[in-house]
């Protein structure tokens, strides 16, 4: 069997770790391993080549992805869908391992009533990919995100300053919530429940009359006041699958605090720092895990699935079912994390 392999989208720490465990899995079994460059514009543009052994060797701690990636939707191009179907077959692909987050996986899944035989891994640092616990990527920008709150917590303290920090995660807030968690943040503000400023700031105050001189809130860059209909874009522009591009709400809401309470306020946005760095034993299990359940599942004739974790267990989901919902930060874990939350919840009680 002739295994294609493609990664996709906004990069995530340990896509290599799952790239090595396909091709190495897939070499044991005694198959081939065709690798296409940057996701599925170089499946649109025949952009392949032969892989072996050497190009893992010495990947697994290696953050980014040493087949690259991009942000291409084949269904906005002419004949994009027809050109990588094209692809596979002058390559011979019998079966494609697309490691990815929803709008990669959601590619494959449209392409498989066309023919397209593939298997899905779930990589974003968002983690918000339906129907698994964990994405690969997640549990190193946690760990990342959790670093950059510390240090900023110290710095805040020593300047009795209130400090915002951005984080990402698109629509959902499990790097802003966990993160901030595990940070000792004082507030955390995520897509999923819209914030009252006014009582982000007077509960800021409070903390101030209790002896508390400083603060850090990490927001999420998807998070908006309740009183907006749009979240913040600093570029105000869309991606290939219609996102918009988020990012600027820090600056924004450290001014509107400094305005409101008087206190010297100060932004960072952590950026895509929370894409790179050495990913975590977790990640690079995780991601070996799945590179070879993926293969398991290919070998065992599944096709439109993507692999997953469930509790302690690897599963075969649908694609059509992963994808039908974004994992988003649901009512359960919100309640357990309502003490910092209702910092800047009208409502929560
Ligand atoms: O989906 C991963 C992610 O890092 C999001 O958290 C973020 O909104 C987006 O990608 C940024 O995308 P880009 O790298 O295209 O700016």
């Amino acid at each position: 069997m002739k295994f294609g392999i493609l990664t996709g989208g906004g990069d995530s720490p340990a896509i290599n770790a799952a790239t090595r465990a396909v091709v190495l899995a897939a070499f044991e079994l005694g198959h081939e391993v065709v690798g296409i460059r940057d996701g599925w514009l170089g499946a649109i543009k025949n952009r392949t080549f032969k892989m072996t052994a050497a190009h893992v060797s010495g990947i697994l701690d290696e953050s980014g992805t040493v087949l690259c990636t991009s942000r291409t939707n084949p269904f906005k191009i002419k004949d994009g869908e027809k050109s990588v179907l094209a692809t596979l077959k002058k390559n011979k692909i019998d079966f494609l391992i697309a490691i990815g987050g929803d709008d990669t996986l959601g590619v494959a899944h449209r392409l498989a009533p066309h023919g397209l035989k593939a298997v899905g891994i779930p990589q974003t640092i968002d983690n918000d990919i339906g129907e698994t616990d964990y994405s690969i990527g997640f549990d190193t920008s946690l760990n990342f995100v959790m670093e950059a709150i510390d240090r900023l917590r110290t710095t805040a303290h020593a300047h009795s300053r209130v400090i915002v920090v951005e984080v990402m995660g698109r629509d959902a807030g499990w790097l802003t919530l966990l993160g901030g968690m595990a940070g000792g943040a004082d507030a955390m503000l995520i897509p999923e429940a819209p914030f009252c400023l006014d009582k982000l700031c007077v509960n800021l105050k409070t903390l101030h009359k209790q002896g508390k001189r400083f603060a850090v809130i990490a927001v999420a860059e998807g998070a908006k006041p309740d009183d907006a209909s749009e979240q913040f874009s600093k570029i105000g522009e869309v991606d290939a699958f219609g996102h918009t591009i988020l990012g600027g709400i820090a600056d924004w809401l450290a001014k509107e605090i400094k305005q409101r309470t008087g206190y010297e306020t100060r932004s960072a946005i952590l950026g895509h720092l929370q894409r790179g760095g050495v990913p975590t034993a977790f990640d690079r299990n995780l991601a070996t895990c799945f590179g070879i359940a993926a293969v398991n599942a290919a070998l065992e004739g599944k096709h439109d699935v993507m692999v997953a974790i469930k509790g302690h267990n690897f599963i075969t989901v649908p694609l059509e079912k992963a994808l039908k919902k974004n994992r988003r930060v649901d009512m359960n874990t919100l309640s357990e994390s309502r003490f910092f939350l209702q910092m800047a919840m009208r409502d929560l009680k």
